[in-house]
């Protein structure tokens, strides 16, 4: 794949913008779906809960968490103008209805009190942070004590040969993310693994995992 366009893609799966983080946007729908699937598992979203997203991208799979529940309440925060206003777009009635809010705002300066929330998740973002105990920390303020906390990336092998990568983007082994874990106020319960469909490129067959771990505020 040409450098130019790697660089383009890494930047828009940053940060989406313009046309092209539209297009981003949608594409992550599908090679994002099992992660998203898989952590939703993990979650185990209960009637009355308040769940925060960072980096929920265009908010396609709000509705599966919601499922037909109108007591659970979710909360989404990015930091993209263009996904706030796209995951907008693509959830209206629940806004409407007051279930879903969205803020643009970036992981390190959440929008919640203290101790004031369940469940948080994020799905492909820690890749980007400069200095993740920040936001691991912010994260660890807002949860209630016991709260929870799933942290989804695919696996130290997998991000290391998709190609994008290279460009900007920060790998992690799994002692690494346990350790930041601890230091921000996290007991990791456990790291699940799953493994999903090979991926081809530039003729190269790539081995895709991903890893969910699932933290408890303490
Ligand atoms: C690669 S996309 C992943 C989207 C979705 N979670 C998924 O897995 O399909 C990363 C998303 O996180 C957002 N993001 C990255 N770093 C962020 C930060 N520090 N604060 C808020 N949003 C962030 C980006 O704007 C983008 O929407």
């Amino acid at each position: 794949m040409d450098k130019d366009f790697l660089q383009q893609l890494a930047q828009q799966l940053r940060k989406p913008d313009g046309d092209m983080g539209k297009k981003v946007g949608g594409n992550m729908n599908a090679s994002n779906a099992l992660m998203n699937t898989f952590t939703l598992d993990e979650l185990k979203v209960q009637s009355n809960d308040t769940v925060v997203e960072i980096g929920m991208g265009n908010g396609f799979f709000i509705k599966d968490i919601l499922g037909n529940d109108d007591s659970i309440t979710y909360f989404g925060c990015d930091y993209s103008e263009l996904m706030i206003s796209e995951a907008t777009a693509l959830n209206k009635p629940f806004i409407e209805t007051g279930q879903v809010k969205f803020f643009n705002t970036a992981a390190d300066q959440l929008p919640f009190q203290a101790h004031s929330v369940d469940k948080v998740f994020t799905i492909n973002t820690i890749y980007f942070w400069a200095n993740p105990s920040v936001e691991l920390t912010e994260i660890h303020r807002v949860l209630k004590p016991g709260g929870q906390f799933f942290l989804t990336v695919r696996s130290k092998s997998t991000m290391e040969n998709i190609p994008v990568t290279q460009f900007g983007f920060k790998i992690y082994d799994q002692t690494l993310l346990t350790d930041l874990l601890h230091t921000a106020g996290f007991k990791v319960k456990q790291v699940v693994e799953k493994e999903e469909p090979d991926l081809e490129f530039s003729g190269n067959t790539i081995k895709v995992s991903t890893w969910i771990f699932c933290a408890e505020a303490i």
